[in-house]
């Protein structure tokens, strides 16, 4: 029984992690504690392109996932209105 509430547990997550989109991915770590929040990320970086360059030159361990995943940072970007 505790299996499958742990499948179950897992696969909900697997389906929402799918689901989010855009800056939500980036949240959890970029809130203002973690690493940067929105506000500063913006004011930072004025371009698509430097903001998907600065995503993949950071030399943070936590943003190997995120670096991989190029499609991503520049949904990101878009979401935050850098063009
Ligand atoms: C597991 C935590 C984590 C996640 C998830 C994450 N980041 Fe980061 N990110 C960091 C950390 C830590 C840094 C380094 C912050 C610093 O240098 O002050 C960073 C740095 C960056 C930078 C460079 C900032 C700068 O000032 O040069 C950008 C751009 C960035 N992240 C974008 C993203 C985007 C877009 C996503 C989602 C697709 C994302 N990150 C997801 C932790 C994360």
């Amino acid at each position: 029984m505790k299996k499958v509430v742990v499948f179950v547990v897992v696969l909900v997550f697997a389906f929402s992690t799918v689901a989010m989109a855009g800056f939500e991915k980036c949240q959890g770590c970029h809130n203002g504690k973690v690493a940067p929040d929105k506000a500063k990320l913006v004011e930072k970086l004025k371009t698509a392109d430097a903001f998907v360059k600065a995503a993949k030159d950071s030399k943070s361990p936590m943003m190997n996932a995120a670096k991989a995943n190029e499609a991503d940072l520049k949904a990101a970007a878009a979401e935050l209105g850098i063009k």
